[in-house]
């Protein structure tokens, strides 16, 4: 009989939908935070990256694993080994959530943890998303809301936002079968936008202008500062839109449609459904 499936992250963007869709395809889910209260309905685990004595009780009954390192934190590598570890000593299926380029250099952090996974002798999918749809919320909405302006040092780069219900969709069917095993995935959207062509579709539908206004990087991580976010994670943020600038991130695949069977969703398509959020 199949094991349990257990979800990190399952409060968070991209676990919730995955919990979702996993009970929706009768899986048993032991969901992951750690507050460890039941998402969904699934059954709820205390689970801290940060702290492996909370490890054992959450890979109890287990055969299968999302993981990922949750928003906030930097050090992938030194968080997320010793997770992979853990699922490598008791024959696990991981599905880890990595960061799209990160294999242009086997030095990367995320890039080391995904080649720890591939010698671990489990099974294993890597996924890896693009720029999340979401952070246009998650990230820039206070900036929307004071100033009517998304301020990243983006420059005139294109990113092929990816909706993270497609990547839910696409860690759903990578668990849930074994055709996907020993495989990477680079997880898109359908098309490339600048932050303009997305600022342009918000303003449109949230009925006020929203403009984009590319900064520098200490412009961006000042702004950030003064809105609580600590000084290493701003800098990291601020790091990370170089691949944006470079135009590597406007790449498109069809590896959504490879997964899950349906096309991957639009940005414009996003925005439509969350213009209460956007608005509120
Ligand atoms: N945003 C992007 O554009 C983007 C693009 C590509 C890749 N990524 C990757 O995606 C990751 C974030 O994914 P996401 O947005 O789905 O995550 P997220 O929503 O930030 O994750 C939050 C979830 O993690 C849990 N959590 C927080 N701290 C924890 C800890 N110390 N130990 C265990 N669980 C903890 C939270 O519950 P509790 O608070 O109750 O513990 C919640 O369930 C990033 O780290 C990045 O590597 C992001």
């Amino acid at each position: 009989m199949a094991g349990k499936i257990l979800v990190l992250g399952a409060t968070g963007n991209v676990g919730r939908p995955l919990v979702k869709a996993l009970l929706a395809r009768g899986e048993a889910v032991k969901a992951a935070s750690r507050s460890g209260k039941p998402v969904e309905g699934a059954e709820g685990v205390v689970f801290d990256v940060a702290d492996p004595l909370t490890f054992p009780s959450a890979f109890e009954d287990v055969d299968r694993a999302f993981v990922m390192l949750p928003g906030g934190y930097t050090e992938a590598k030194a968080l997320l080994s010793p997770v992979i570890e853990a699922a490598a000593t008791r024959g696990v299926k991981v599905v880890l959530q990595s960061v799209l380029g990160v294999d242009a250099d086997d030095s990367i952090p995320y890039r080391q943890v995904e080649i720890a996974l591939e010698r671990s002798g489990v099974r294993w999918v890597v996924l890896r998303p693009n720029w999340f749809t979401d952070n246009f919320i998650n990230y820039w909405k206070p900036g929307i809301d004071a100033a009517g302006v998304i301020a990243v040092p983006a420059g005139e780069g294109k990113s092929s936002f990816i909706d993270t219900r497609d990547i839910a969709d696409s860690a759903a069917a990578a668990l849930t079968t074994d055709r996907f095993d020993g495989k990477a995935f680079n997880l898109t959207g359908p098309e490339a936008l600048g932050y303009a062509e997305a600022a342009a579709l918000i303003s449109e539908a949230i009925g006020k202008p929203v403009a984009y206004q590319a900064v520098d990087d200490d412009t961006f991580v000042s702004t950030l500062v003064g809105a609580g976010v600590p000084e290493v994670y701003a800098r990291f943020l601020a790091s990370i839109f170089y691949p944006v600038r470079e135009g590597w991130t406007a790449v498109v695949t069809d590896d959504v449609q490879r997964l899950t069977g349906h096309p991957a969703r639009r940005v414009d398509a996003w925005v439509k459904e969350n213009v209460a959020i956007l608005k509120g």
